[in-house]
């Protein structure tokens, strides 16, 4: 949430950030701004709305070699002009742009800033005026910059500009993602996320929390709190350009969904040890196979990978598991077992309601394990193991192909716990998923059909159900949050079974009713559901799989493995959504008031 990028080299640094902010513009798109830094000083563009919109209000003729920018989803203020980063001191000396939530911006206003009349209703501002402060006092900058960072509490990635010091960007990060990477020597960049400064460089070095960082043109200076200089060495990050470009689709979310086939097939590559065996590291086998009872905790569509985790490893490993969303776990917690594993699964890594589950449970001694697209993301760096999806970046804000890679990771982990335990799978897995990718193929070559579908049943509608049993139901519940994230249609997922308790009642004539048929043991019960419906008025969409097929079905399956079908089911479900939003006119990859990567609690 909200994207930060900087430079500090020779060249001109408008372009660089405006690239930059549009590449992290998944991360936050309510306004955004540019701040550059010449020898006449400041210059300060920012505006409500997308980097479209600040790109025409950029001063051409400004020309500056250092600059900072940022993209934002507003947390404290509204989305306009006046709240879009970065924010300055009174002075006008200091500039800023931050990414998190500083949980004490009211005492520190109370505390520092009686005087300060603030131009913005943003907890950030507060921090610029309280280093004017300390600098007042007579601090020098990097001092006043590190007695700010120390009374901060909360979240913050923050960059920050010296007006009396071109040379330097100043650098700190607290729980929110931040990442400096380093050029020829002539320059270096800062930003949240590596693929926006792809273009000049694919070297970075990580931050850790608390963390203060002296970005220069030659050398970056990485200290910790109390001054003591810090050495780490670059990584190279794994991400070809071609990942982060949408090519020839209109969106990022078609791609991501036509990917999804690659993506299971490099998964199961990546699993398989010279044997041809699906296998993990032994110390994540060991550290399953010691628990009593799993933790899984996430949220969103990670939750609902989740639930379909569950399954695998109870099924498979005979292991118990409870699946938590990560933003009740604190409030609810559930009496542990004696020797539980925790599991987070989080496509970007960072996302801050599991990692506040994560700090707790590693207070309380418990070993936990990250299953997440991204490598040296807060999530995995802090937990004891990590699952990587290997899904590429996943750019658009819906979830897609991070949730099938989840499902796929969560099953070769369940089979290779179940392994562990001594029991045989009655299926080969690694074969099973040849065949779910070679399903999705086919199924992402059927879009035609899946726009007919969305055209059919969502063309003005305002509501909509998904129901199923078993795993289908929590294919349901995707496919419902899918729909409603991007096309705005309240939709709903439910057991097939619960319906009739209360919910049937909002079935008017022809609301649409989306069925998923795809488990044998529970095929009748789900069609008689569906019979309840269409009798008080439904217009049902049955996705049944082959082999359990009837006549009136909308949509067929490929066959796959039972309990694989989630993997398959879901695209139906992706594209539907996909193609609901576009007839709508919705902003399929940037859809209203979300962002990617939910890094405030
Ligand atoms: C929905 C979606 C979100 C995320 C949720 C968790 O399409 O993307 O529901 O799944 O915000 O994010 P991660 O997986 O990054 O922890």
């Amino acid at each position: 949430m909200c994207g930060i990028v900087g430079y500090i080299g020779n060249q001109d640094s408008k372009e660089i950030l405006l690239k930059g902010l549009e590449k992290l513009e998944y991360r936050g798109y309510d306004s955004a701004g540019i701040a550059t830094m010449n020898q006449d000083g400041v210059h300060i563009f920012k505006e409500k709305g997308r980097i479209a919109e600040l790109r025409e209000i950029v001063d051409g003729n400004v020309e500056a070699t250092t600059g900072i920018g940022h993209t934002r989803w507003a947390t404290h203020g509204e989305p306009s002009q006046l709240n879009a980063h970065p924010h300055q001191s009174v002075s006008t000396r200091f500039t800023i742009v931050h990414n998190g939530v500083i949980e004490n911006y009211v005492q520190l206003k109370r505390e520092f800033l009686q005087d300060v009349e603030l131009k913005s209703d943003t907890d950030t501002e507060v921090v610029v005026q309280v280093i004017e402060k300390f600098i007042a006092k007579g601090l020098e900058v990097e001092e006043a910059f590190r007695q700010t960072l120390s009374i901060l509490k909360g979240s913050y990635a923050i960059g920050l500009l010296d007006e009396q010091n071109p040379d330097v960007i100043y650098v700190a990060k607290n729980k929110s993602p931040l990442l400096i990477g380093l050029g020829d020597g002539s320059f270096n960049v800062i930003a949240s996320d590596a693929m926006a400064m792809l273009q000049v460089t694919d070297q970075y070095v990580e931050i850790m929390d608390k963390e203060m960082v002296f970005v220069e043109r030659e050398t970056v200076i990485i200290k910790d709190l109390q001054g003591n200089v810090i050495e780490r060495a670059p990584y190279k990050a794994e991400l070809d350009a071609s990942d982060i470009e949408k090519g020839t689709y209109p969106h990022y979310m078609l791609k991501e969904i036509d990917e999804q086939p690659l993506v299971t097939r490099r998964i199961i590559e990546k699993y398989r040890n010279e044997n041809g065996e699906i296998t993990v590291d032994h110390e994540i086998i060991d550290a399953v196979n010691a628990s009593d009872r799993i933790y899984i905790i996430a949220a969103g569509t990670s939750y609902h990978a989740g639930l379909i985790g569950k399954q695998f490893i109870e099924s498979w490993a005979k292991i118990p598991v409870e699946v938590h969303i990560a933003s009740e776990f604190s409030y609810n917690m559930p009496l542990l077992s004696a020797n539980p594993l925790f599991v987070f699964i989080s496509q970007s890594g960072e996302t801050a309601d599991s990692r506040a589950v994560l700090v707790q449970i590693k207070e309380l001694g418990h070993k936990s394990l990250t299953v997440t697209n991204v490598q040296g993301s807060t999530l995995s760096r802090e937990a004891d193991y990590t699952l990587l999806l290997h899904a590429g970046p996943e750019i658009a804000v819906a979830s897609t192909k991070a949730y099938t890679a989840q499902l796929a990771v969560l099953s070769i982990l369940a089979a290779v716990a179940a392994q562990g335990k001594g029991r045989t799978l009655e299926f080969d897995l690694t074969k099973e998923l040849g065949i779910v990718a070679n399903a999705m193929e086919v199924l992402c070559d059927q879009k035609e059909e899946m726009e007919a579908i969305a055209k059919e049943y969502f063309p003005t509608t305002r509501n909509a159900f998904f129901i199923g049993r078993s795993v289908d139901y929590y294919v349901g519940l995707e496919g419902a949050l899918k729909l409603k994230e991007i096309s705005y249609i309240q939709a709903e997922g439910f057991a097939g079974g619960e319906l009739k308790h209360g919910t049937i009642a909002l079935i008017e004539q022809g609301t649409p009713v989306i069925a998923l048929a795809t488990q044998e043991h529970v095929n009748l019960s789900i069609r008689g559901n569906v019979k309840e419906v269409v009798a008080r008025g439904a217009n049902p969409c049955i996705i049944s799989m082959k082999g359990l097929e009837e006549e009136d079905d909308r949509f067929v399956l490929p066959t796959v493995h039972e309990q694989l079908s989630p993997l398959a089911a879901v695209i139906p479900l992706q594209l539907i959504s996909y193609y609901a939003a576009l007839h709508r006119d919705c902003d399929v990859d940037k859809p209203r008031n979300l962002a990617k990567s939910v890094t405030v609690e």
